[in-house]
């Protein structure tokens, strides 16, 4: 949450932040803000979005080479003006931009206060700035020893950058909890929350690790100090990004695109992992750590929102195939409930950023109780990424979109390989079992593609149900998760409320919601309890609910009985979830813009949610 930029070097700085906070928007969008540096500080920001921001400093000065930019998902402090960042020390000084919590702020605050500073926002972030400056006075210290200071006096989580008028050639940047990227070019640096601001001026990266402080001083070589004064070498990666993922490429919103980029990023999550025969998985985290995965007593799953659906997927998988119990946690509950977790454990955190702050904290626990923890990421080099023992990437591309789409594709895409390739390495699964699913998995791609062709009737039935009210997601085993997929994409994105079910549990309460207002979207494909399914489409009828279906082409029981009938290709259940699930980003998608509704930004929420 919060998206921050820096640049410092030769250029103008403003442009490139401004591009930059735009890459970063889906982080937060309640206000933004910008400070530019020469002969001295430059504030501009404002509530609303980063457009809001252009518009409120034309015809102002915006010159300057060094320079820090922000964009915000409010934590302390309503959304407005004065809370926006970057924030000014009570000299005006220093400006700083936060990324992140400092949870001991009111205690530091009253103590400043107390010694006469006087702030002007309700944010934590001018504790943190107002704090800096005043140790420099006092301490008689340069700005990073006045940084590092401050910061071991610091409970909480930041990424921040800080500029300070008396020194126009340095920049300063920390982390701890938030993550935080330094580009490096010729004679200049660039500073973001992720790699997109970046990469088109750069491929040179490092990204930093908690409690390490970079000092960006123009014409010197990046240096990175721990906040405790140890040096540190800096260790550059080489950035592997495709500059059209951060383009909407003729889309209308980029959670279109990214829903039209699923057979891409599936076969991409597919490749290099299944051999050209079709007869191994190989998945480079898991080789390392063979051993431990095929004795795992259980294996647990770590994650949030979508993620944690894709997990539930995952649960299925690995329990049918590789017979190891499998457990999803919400990694904000597991945290706090002292779990039993041991060194036979296995734990899974799941996340598309790699940066939700309750995962990442879930991760380490399991990791103090001794768990090998491994992790699920699609942003490469991510927190939770680096902090795992091993790991595999999903290879879905940036995703922009606020509501995840190909990521959890990609997630049960993944998921599925690991479930088929320890399965078959523990023997828990026939050949001729596995040579089916490898190739059906094969198949998906195409598959998918088919499936997409159904948009303009899923656009055309929408038109219907652009005004209801509320939504029941029904779905069985594996399209379980499904369901509950579905129902979160609905609300996301079109304030509808609509809540997932399993299918069966329908008459243990939501039954009593139903009239012939509510729409119910059943997700049934052929599977083993499909005539189950179709029992509860019935009970929904005689209740005269109206039934939106999913269901396998060629189907004519349940297309007979619903209302609207979506038709998806046939696949094994196992793999179901992966094309049942596009209909319902689609109906969501277009109920959304029948709304006329902010699809990529939808209100009060944030792609990367880095507070807990
Ligand atoms: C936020 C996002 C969701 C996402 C969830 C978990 O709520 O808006 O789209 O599913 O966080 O994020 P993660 O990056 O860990 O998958």
């Amino acid at each position: 949450m919060c998206g921050i930029v820096g640049y410092i070097g030769s250029k103008q700085a403003y442009p490139i932040l401004i591009n930059g906070l735009k890459r970063l928007e889906y982080r937060g969008y309640d206000s933004a803000g910008v400070a530019l540096l020469d002969d001295g500080i430059k504030l501009y920001k404002t509530k609303g979005k980063v457009a809001d921001l252009e518009e409120y400093v034309k015809n102002k000065d915006i010159t300057g080479t060094t320079g820090i930019a922000h964009t915000r998902w409010a934590t302390h402090g309503e959304p407005n003006n004065v809370n926006a960042h970057p924030h000014l020390s009570e000299s005006g000084d220093i400006a700083v931009i936060h990324n992140g919590i400092i949870e001991n702020y009111d205690i530091l605050k009253e103590k400043l206060k107390k010694l006469g500073i006087k702030f002007v926002s309700q944010t934590d972030t001018e504790v943190l700035v107002q704090l800096i400056e005043y140790v420099q006075k006092m301490e008689k210290v340069d700005l990073v020893t006045a940084v590092q200071l401050a910061l071991s006096q610091v409970i909480g989580a930041y990424a921040i950058v800080i500029i300070s008028k008396a020194d126009p050639d340095l920049l300063i940047a920390a982390r701890k909890g938030s993550p935080l990227v330094v580009g490096i070019g010729e004679d200049e640096f660039f500073l973001a929350s992720d790699a997109s601001p970046i990469v088109e001026y750069t491929r040179e990266v490092v990204y930093l690790d908690d409690e390490e402080i970079a000092i960006m001083r123009r014409g010197e070589k990046l240096q990175i100090k721990t906040i405790r004064n140890q040096e540190k070498t800096p260790f550059v990666e080489k950035l592997e990004m495709d500059l059209n993922h951060l383009e909407k490429e003729g889309f209308d919103h980029f959670m279109l695109k990214e829903i039209f980029e699923q057979p891409k990023s599936i076969r991409d999550s597919i490749r290099g992992r299944l051999n050209l025969n079709k007869d191994r998985i190989s998945m480079a985290g898991i080789i390392d750590f063979e051993k431990e995965f095929l004795n795992a007593g259980r294996i647990t799953f770590i994650a949030a929102g979508t993620s944690w659906h894709a997990a539930k997927v995952g649960e299925y998988l690995i329990e049918e195939l590789v017979r190891i119990p499998v457990e999803v946690e919400y990694a904000s509950e597991f945290r706090y409930r002292n779990p039993i977790i041991d060194k036979t454990d296995i734990v899974i955190a799941v996340s598309q950023s790699g940066e939700t702050a309750d995962t990442l904290a879930a991760m380490q626990l399991a990791k103090s109780k001794g768990a090998l923890v491994y992790s699920i990421c699609n942003v490469v080099g991510s927190s939770i990424a680096r902090a795992a023992d091993a790991g595999s990437y999903t290879h879905a591309g940036p995703e922009i979109g606020v509501a995840s789409t190909k990521a959890f594709t990609a997630q049960v895409t993944v998921l599925t390989l690991m479930a088929l390739g320890l399965a078959q390495k523990k023997g828990t699964i026939t050949k001729e079992r596995f040579d089916h699913l490898v190739n059906e998995l094969d198949m998906i791609p195409a598959k998918v593609e088919e499936t997409l062709k159904i948009s303009e009737q899923v656009k055309e039935i929408s038109k219907i149900f652009t005004y209801s009210r509320n939504f029941l997601y029904l779905g069985r085993g594996y399209n379980f998760p499904v369901a509950l997929e579905g129902a979160l994409k609905l609300k996301e994105i079109s304030y509808i409320h609509a809540e997932g079910y399993p299918a069966a549990e329908m008459k243990h309460g939501p039954i009593a919601l139903i009239d012939k207002k509510m729409p119910v979207v059943v997700i049934a494909p052929d599977s083993v309890i499909y005539d189950k399914v179709v029992s509860n489409i019935q009970e929904i009828k005689a209740r005269k609910g109206k039934v939106i279906a999913i269901v396998t082409k060629g189907d004519t029981v349940v297309a007979g009985l619903s209302d609207y009938v979506f038709e998806v290709p046939h696949t094994d259940e196992l793999l179901s979830p992966l094309i049942s699930v596009i209909p319902l980003q689609l109906l969501a998608y277009y109920v959304a813009v029948m709304r006329d509704c902010e699809i990529d930004q939808p209100r009060n929420l944030a792609k990367s949610v880095t507070v807990e």
